[in-house]
């Protein structure tokens, strides 16, 4: 079976008695059917990390980080999340058989939640972590010192917390450069920035040891978290912390700055930029996707493609151009943004003379 540990050379090193398999990676790239032509942008492809075990990119962060627990020997994890990382933590360390506790950022979508209950977690949700900054130093100052007492590693999605789960997400990178060596742009949606970073160290870790072309790694963030497209945009170095977030999307809370500078600066050498987008019109790009492509993604999933559009109302893209959008996560994970979002239709039961009424007008 073709898995992420084939990049091995470029991971952590785990012995393969350890290394827990799921079906992480390898998702499919592929290429667009109708939103590429409708922004004009013909090479559009979708690299879909929506279709991962847990149905999100973390599970390449759970891969590498549980097998390096279960490696050596290790009982417990204990972890932070807004909702994707919890349940591909919870996923892995069922199959490592690993005590698996969380600390969840408030306001979660329950469908991850029931996700990593499910899979055995215990799951704690904290009033005002992931929007109030504050709290959310708070949070993570505990969950360290704890980790610290108890000599774990605390597998936070963040280069600035666990760089050897990180190393797992830029299997993302070497899989698109491996797939087509000749992309000029990607687009990725960024909270703490840890996914972007990853991305760019992935592309440029690849490029150098293959001698393959980089492409630019693009920042795209929800106005309402706007701690580093914004300052990318304006040639900035650092980050910026804010002191609530509001956008809604979730997975993109995220008021501190993690990997921000990194990110920042890794993005720059690559040539990318920052692109801000407003909740609205990430909803409607979600809503293009599933309709136009058959793609059903989380409102973060869709991220990536609202910075592009604004790249192309920018005129910062060109028509010739091979662009990769991440889709980062499944639409499964947050059905009441979709209830709330998209006014679809409640169902009413009928009788078969009602239902072939309704279908007479397909003949
Ligand atoms: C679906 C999804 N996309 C994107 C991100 C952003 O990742 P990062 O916080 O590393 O920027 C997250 C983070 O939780 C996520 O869950």
């Amino acid at each position: 079976m073709k898995n992420i540990w084939r990049y091995n050379k470029l991971l952590p090193a785990v012995p393969e008695s350890s290394r827990l398999l799921l079906g992480e990676g390898d998702t499919p790239l592929i290429k667009a059917k109708t939103i590429g032509k409708m922004l004009g942008i013909p090479g559009l492809y979708f690299k879909l990390e929506n279709l991962n075990p847990t149905g999100s990119y973390k599970d390449r962060f759970a891969a590498i980080f549980v097998s390096i627990l279960k490696s050596r020997d290790q009982h417990v994890c204990l972890a932070t999340s807004s909702g994707n990382t919890g349940a591909a933590l919870a996923a892995y360390c069922a199959a490592a058989g690993i005590n698996c506790t969380l600390a969840i950022v408030d306001g979660a979508p329950q469908p991850k939640i029931k996700q990593m209950q499910l899979y055995g977690a215990h799951t704690y949700m904290i009033k005002g972590f992931g929007k109030d900054a504050a709290v959310t130093e708070e949070v993570f100052g505990l969950l360290k010192k704890t980790a610290h007492e108890m000599q774990i590693a605390l597998p936070v999605s963040a280069f600035s917390y666990c760089e050897e789960g990180m190393q797992g997400v830029q299997t993302i990178a070497y899989e698109i450069l491996e797939q087509q060596d000749s992309f000029d742009h990607i687009f990725c949606p960024a909270g703490g920035g840890g996914l972007t970073l990853a991305v760019a160290r992935g592309c440029i870790a690849y490029s150098e040891q293959y001698s393959v072309k980089s492409p630019k790694v693009h920042c795209v963030q929800p106005e309402g978290n706007n701690t580093i497209a914004g300052a990318l945009r304006n040639r900035r170095q650092q980050a910026n912390a804010i002191t609530t977030s509001t956008t809604l999307i979730s997975g993109l809370q995220v008021p501190s700055v993690l990997d921000g500078d990194a990110a920042i600066a890794s993005c720059t050498k690559l040539g990318g930029t920052g692109y801000l987008v407003n909740d609205q019109d990430v909803f409607k790009w979600q809503r293009l996707m599933a309709q136009q492509e058959g793609i059903f993604c989380e409102p973060a999933g869709a991220v990536a493609l609202a910075g592009l559009a604004k790249a192309v109302t920018e005129r910062e893209v060109n028509a010739k151009d091979n662009i990769v959008c991440l889709v980062t996560g499944s639409g499964f994970k947050d059905m009441l943004s979709v209830d709330s979002n998209f006014g679809l239709p409640g169902l009413q039961l009928m009788n078969v003379a009602q239902l072939e009424s309704n279908i007479r007008a397909l003949r």
